[in-house]
């Protein structure tokens, strides 16, 4: 069994719908159990309990959102170097094409490896992939 934690902030309703999808994705998993929790309901014990977190944030001036932030920088320091080892991953939603988000993402990411969790990466473009992608690249 593994718990999923996909834990998200949202001003207008968008990174939260990407967080509903990302939990919805994460119930196909045979032997997954999830917890889709906004940043107002959820505390350090929802960290204990994962085994992994996909962490979510609007792009707010190129950046992580002060209320996913604050949520971070208010974990309790009992907690600090006890969870390391964990899998995390990040999304997040904005409102322009070059409008910030990787760097959102690099820091989410940043408090996310700061935590202890194992960030990773992918070889290829992830998301459904096209007929014609699949021409170009016989990818499959
Ligand atoms: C205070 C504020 C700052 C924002 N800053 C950016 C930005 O730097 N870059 C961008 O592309 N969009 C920016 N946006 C747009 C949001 O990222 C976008 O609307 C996003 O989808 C909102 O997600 P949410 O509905 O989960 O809050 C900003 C919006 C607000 C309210």
């Amino acid at each position: 069994m593994s718990k999923i934690l996909v834990l998200y902030h949202s001003n207008s309703g968008n990174t939260q719908k990407m967080a509903e999808l990302v939990a919805e994705g994460a119930r196909q998993l045979e032997g997954t159990e999830v917890r889709l929790k906004d940043v107002s309901n959820a505390d350090h014990n929802d960290l204990v309990w994962c085994d992994g977190i996909a962490c979510g944030s609007p792009t707010n001036y190129g950046s992580v959102s002060w209320q996913m932030k604050q949520w971070w920088d208010q974990q309790p320091i009992e907690n600090w170097g006890k969870l390391d080892g964990k899998i995390g991953c990040v999304f997040t939603s904005a409102g322009a094409w070059g409008g910030g988000q990787e760097w959102t993402c690099m820091t989410l990411l940043s408090i996310l490896i700061n935590y202890g969790f194992l960030v990773f990466g992918v070889t290829d473009y992830t998301g459904v992939r096209t007929e014609a992608r699949k021409l170009v690249g016989g990818l499959g």
